[in-house]
């Protein structure tokens, strides 16, 4: 069975227990500020596992690529990655543990037939205040697992948050005890030197977690404690790779049709092989997948956050592919874009090869003086791998690297510290991006949201309607928009947009949230990215007189007799007035056919 029809049965099955499929998130969140990637299937469900009410319902499923930075040294085994695919379900306050546990159970052993006895499961043992989950423990007996397949373990391995164990968690975020499941490979080539200790949350290699049930249903309070949330709620999520690995028995996730053409053409271009260059191979597998759909989803190589981990991941592989053969040129990195792509049925439009072979030929440039440099330093420490950093643009992973095979650790701390000496971070960002992932619902970002929009039809009002947003992000001191448009605006052009929202703004429009259909928002030219496929209700916001979302008269056909309409999860201010008045600061282009603008509310 291959990962697309894997794929396709987990979300026919959930979707015949009542489930709507719902689109996957970009993996940059739009409008999040607290947060650089989308890491988890839950993260843009927050407000709804918090009890908001979903447009579509309480059962969800979809399968999220998700991508996790702060993995990147794990990968390089037989099961790590950064970049990878988690299918999920949810139960917004609806179904709980008795439901879940026999639905995920039977999933695994009747839909992908994975043999029951090479199964276990884990279970929470109880602990910061939370008590022992025997409920779980009784339904996997009476499922029929026995009880050697079924191991307690506290807050630091069955306890999820995004932020781990309770006492990790930030105030405001959610969490709760989780129950996995495991899979046992038959062709063992796990480190034996666990033995007899081995067990299925060792890290040998003989075990693989392949899905996980998250009963979330608590809040981190002010005083440290837990509090129960108004709902308990379910939050499964499994790696479509590792499910693969595990339903072909193939140990090493690199195996699956998800990586293998990728290691193929990785062995074609060095005139190496897998078997011998496990580590390395599968490092630049992960990194260039994962390099794939941040360029797709709009980052490009840069200096700071998303741009910068993008160009780790670049760097990284393209020194691990010269470490294999040091003849390879570096552009051809991007010969491995398709192979990443085709499995999911999509094709680069040239634009993703463009940004690699760019970003190569500029690594290129420093690269070889670089390498010198290394030589040439006889003890390395943070403040000499930051240097390397700052002139050739070495990622700190590689600089490790290459002392490693010298026998030398860097300082991590201290190269941390001189980084965060050195960069500028904005202040938001230091602020509030590393905070953990909550959504921002504080005031002045509920402004920008609403600002979003009145800018949104403004540029479509003063420049045309290709005009298009491409991407949007919002902290407490200014908002950066992206939208379509081929030249750059005029000052006049700039002028006109400003004056137009702050018109808006002065005129204390109405905000109104509505729930339609595709159909419904498009008959009134809202905008927005109305995903057809999965055809299910969306909130929609109306800003203006508005009469009516319910179209009845031509003038309510355009927008419903907002001036603004458009696709939305919110949150947003009730009137435009409250906003106060905005300026926009700065125009640029930021890739071709790509402007950007920047705007701050000064008033
Ligand atoms: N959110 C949980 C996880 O990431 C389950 O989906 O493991």
């Amino acid at each position: 069975m291959d990962s697309k029809q894997i794929r396709e049965k987990y979300i026919k099955f959930f979707v015949n227990k009542g489930h709507k499929e719902i689109a996957p998130a970009k993996l940059v969140p739009e409008n999040d500020p607290s947060t650089l990637f989308t890491s988890s299937g839950m993260q843009s469900l927050v407000p709804y596992l918090l009890g908001q009410v979903h447009p579509v319902g309480k059962r969800l499923v979809n399968s999220q690529p998700c991508f996790r930075a702060e993995d990147i040294e794990e990968v390089g085994d037989n099961r790590h990655t950064t970049f990878f695919e988690m299918l999920g379900n949810w139960s917004l306050g609806d179904y709980f543990k008795k439901e879940q546990l026999p639905w995920i159970w039977e999933f695994f052993t009747k839909e992908l037939k994975l043999p029951e006895e090479r199964l276990y499961v884990s279970v929470f043992k109880g602990g910061n205040g939370v008590s022992k989950d025997g409920e779980s423990f009784e339904i996997w007996k009476n499922l029929g697992v026995p009880e050697d397949h079924i191991f307690f373990y506290g807050v630091d391995k069955n306890w999820w948050s995004r932020s781990g164990s309770p006492d990790k968690m930030p105030v405001g975020e959610i969490g709760g005890p989780d129950s996995e499941v495991f899979y046992e490979f038959t062709k063992v080539e796990h480190d034996t030197k666990y033995g007899e200790k081995c067990h299925p949350n060792c890290n040998c290699g003989r075990f693989l977690e392949i899905g996980n049930s998250v009963f979330i249903q608590y809040l981190k309070q002010e005083d440290g404690t837990l509090k129960k949330l108004s709902q308990k709620n379910v939050d499964f999520g499994g790696g479509l790779e590792r499910l693969t690995a595990a339903v072909n028995n193939t140990f090493d996730i690199f195996q699956s049709d998800l990586y293998v053409a990728i290691i193929r053409i990785i062995e074609t271009i060095t005139g190496k092989g897998y078997q011998e260059n496990k580590n390395e191979m599968q490092v630049i597998a992960d990194h260039i997948r994962a390099a794939t759909f941040l360029i797709a989803d709009g980052i490009i190589p840069a200096n700071k956050l998303q741009g910068y981990v993008l160009r780790r991941l670049l760097r990284r592989s393209a020194v691990k592919m010269r470490h294999l053969n040091k003849d390879t040129k570096l552009t051809s990195l991007s010969e491995l874009i398709e192979p990443a792509l085709t499995v999911y049925g999509k094709e680069d439009d040239g634009m993703i090869q463009k940004v690699v072979n760019e970003e190569m030929e500029r690594f290129f440039k420093t690269l070889d003086y670089g390498l010198k440099e290394v030589s040439k330093i006889e003890k390395i420490d943070g403040r000499k791998a930051f240097d390397l950093y700052q002139t050739f643009g070495f990622p700190y992973e590689v600089t490790e690297e290459l002392f490693r095979q010298k026998g030398q650790e860097i300082d991590r701390e201290q190269f941390k510290t001189e980084f965060e000496k050195h960069r500028e971070l904005s202040r938001t960002a230091s602020a509030g991006m590393f905070k953990g992932g909550l959504a921002d619902q504080s005031e002045i970002v509920t402004k920008y949201h609403t600002t979003t929009h009145l800018l949104h039809q403004a540029l479509r009002d003063v420049l045309g309607p290709e005009v298009f947003q491409k991407g949007s992000n919002i902290t407490s001191e200014r908002l950066r928009f992206d939208f379509s448009f081929e030249r750059k605006m005029t000052d006049e052009e700039i002028k006109k947009v400003e004056d137009l929202v702050n018109e808006k703004i002065k005129q204390d429009l109405k905000v109104d949230r509505k729930i339609l259909s595709p159909g419904e928002a498009k008959k009134m030219n809202a905008i927005g990215l109305f995903d057809e496929k999965y055809g299910t209700k969306a909130s929609v916001y109306g800003i203006g007189p508005g009469s009516s979302l319910d179209p009845k008269t031509k003038d309510q056909r355009i927008r419903g007799g907002y001036y603004s309409l458009e696709l939305c999860g919110g949150p947003h201010v009730e009137h435009s007035g409250l906003i106060g008045k905005i300026k926009i600061t700065k125009e640029e282009a930021i890739s071709a056919g790509i402007r950007r603008i920047r705007a701050q509310i000064v008033a």
